[in-house]
């Protein structure tokens, strides 16, 4: 079975979406660059091993990914799933785990790039936006979309309605095409 690790900042509600879906995939471990987020206290409840580090402590980005890959290395983790990872991805976790890192972002990509997309989208006006998930290269929020769903902006939302609509349909789309990667990876090596 494929070996997940799933990356977050915050709150964790994709997190605990992945978690809680069917997918053919075991979660392995959370990796956290904010100690004491609100997502550690999901991974805790579900048994889950957390790496938990502050960039700050670390010389450089080289330096905390080396840390990272390591834990990546000791269990054989096989994909990278970002969920709420308000950081660049460097060169030293990419190099290792290129074409395996998928990131979900709260816009219709290219469109609202970093942070707030859902505020940017909302003070813009724009009367459809959506999720995007993505392979990670170098990039902020760049990379080959593999899916991407819209929703609707009303004249009456407000912003935090617009926030309950996006993340409604992040919880459904991510675990879906997740198990949709895995799906096509277990075809291209049977
Ligand atoms: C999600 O809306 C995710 O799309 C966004 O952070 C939120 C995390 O929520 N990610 C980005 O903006 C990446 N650029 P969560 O902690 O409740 O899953």
């Amino acid at each position: 079975m494929m070996k997940i690790a799933v990356f977050a900042s915050g709150n964790g509600s994709n997190f605990q979406s992945l978690v809680e879906a069917n997918i053919d995939a075991s979660i392995d471990l959370l990796v956290c660059d904010k100690p004491g987020a609100y997502v550690e206290q999901r991974a805790e409840k579900n048994g889950i091993d957390i790496f938990s580090f502050s960039a700050k402590k670390f010389p450089s980005k080289a330096d905390f990914e080396e840390k990272i890959l390591a834990e990546l290395r000791q269990r054989n983790i096989d994909l990278l799933v970002l969920a709420g990872y308000m950081r660049l991805v460097g060169p030293t976790l990419l190099s290792e785990f290129e074409g395996k890192i998928i990131n979900i972002h709260p816009s219709l990509l290219p469109s609202f790039p970093g942070l707030d997309a859902i505020g940017q989208a909302f003070d813009a006006n724009v009367k459809v936006s959506g999720v995007t998930i993505h392979f990670v290269d170098a990039g902020m929020d760049t990379g080959p979309i593999i899916a991407q769903e819209p929703v609707k902006i009303e004249e009456k939302d407000t912003k935090e309605d617009v926030q309950r609509k996006i993340q409604a349909l992040e919880h459904d789309l991510y675990p879906k095409t997740i198990q949709h990667v895995i799906s096509q990876w277990q075809r291209s090596v049977n």
